[in-house]
């Protein structure tokens, strides 16, 4: 398969695109620094890079980029510095995705492009009655009064459930919310509809995971059927003594 990872030089993006390249898919990644992919994913035949900010580029690039893709990753998240938490753009992901989205449904493929965004947990599945006790929607007003990146990753989200929606002919999409992300290898993990263990649980999932799951995604059509249109909570699974 043909996939387009945008955010791929991220703490996730890699892993993403490493475990794609070691299944033998052809993948496009749009980076702002070539030097941030390993050596070993830079070298290899199946990756084809292109240097660019991916708000920078032209609707008419975009729209070669994501040309014959079965499917489309966004990993992006804003750097977390001052540069990045506060400044523009401040609607990386909701912009990026709103622009790869439109690209997807100009070039008007046979089959739907799957089109898998990396969220948070923090943000909100609407189809779902999700419960939230006063201390996480005080945390939560908190960080979208405060944090930008917080309503970015809330705009995204609703980009793809209310604009794109479950009957686009060009578009299915699934909005991965991960908990507190670390480093770590693939392990088993567990995935929910909605938290279970409250927003702010602390529980943790490795990136290695998240991408994991990722790429199960566009291989496995009986997990896409369950997932498309919703918003799998990823966590690792807790560990039995
Ligand atoms: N940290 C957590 O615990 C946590 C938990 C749940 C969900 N999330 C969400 O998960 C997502 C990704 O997390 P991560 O840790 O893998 O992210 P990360 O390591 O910070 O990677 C972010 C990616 O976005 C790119 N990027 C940042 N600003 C950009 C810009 N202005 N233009 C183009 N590309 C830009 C970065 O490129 P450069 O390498 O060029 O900077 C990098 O490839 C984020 O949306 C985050 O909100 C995080």
């Amino acid at each position: 398969m043909t996939i387009l990872v945008v955010g791929a030089t991220g703490m996730t993006g890699h892993p993403l695109v490493e475990q794609l390249l070691g299944r033998g898919h052809k993948v496009r990644v749009v980076v702002r620094s070539i030097d941030k992919l390993s050596a070993q994913a830079r070298a290899h035949p199946n990756l084809t890079i292109l240097e660019a900010a991916i708000l920078d580029l032209s609707d008419t690039a975009l729209l070669d980029l994501v040309k014959d893709c079965n499917a489309v990753v966004s990993c992006l998240g804003h750097v977390i510095n001052f540069k990045g938490l506060f400044g523009d753009p401040k609607k990386l992901c909701t912009d990026a995705t709103q622009r790869l989205c439109k690209a997807i449904q100009s070039n008007g493929g046979l089959e739907p492009t799957k089109f898998i965004l990396m969220n948070s947990v923090g943000v909100k599945n609407p189809d779902c009655r999700e419960k939230r006790t006063w201390v996480e929607r005080g945390l939560l007003a908190l960080l979208r009064a405060t944090l930008p990146p917080h309503l970015d990753n809330e705009a995204a989200a609703e980009m793809l459930h209310a604009n794109i929606g479950q009957t686009n002919p060009a578009i299915e999409w699934s909005s991965v919310r991960p908990d507190t992300l670390i480093n770590g290898p693939v392990s088993s993990y567990e995935l929910k509809t909605s938290p279970v263990t409250g927003i702010f649980s602390g529980r943790p999932t490795t990136r290695a995971n998240v991408a994991h799951f990722m790429v199960a995604l566009i291989e496995n059509a009986q997990l896409w059927d369950e997932w498309k249109f919703k918003m799998p909570v990823i966590m690792n699974a807790t560990q039995t003594l």
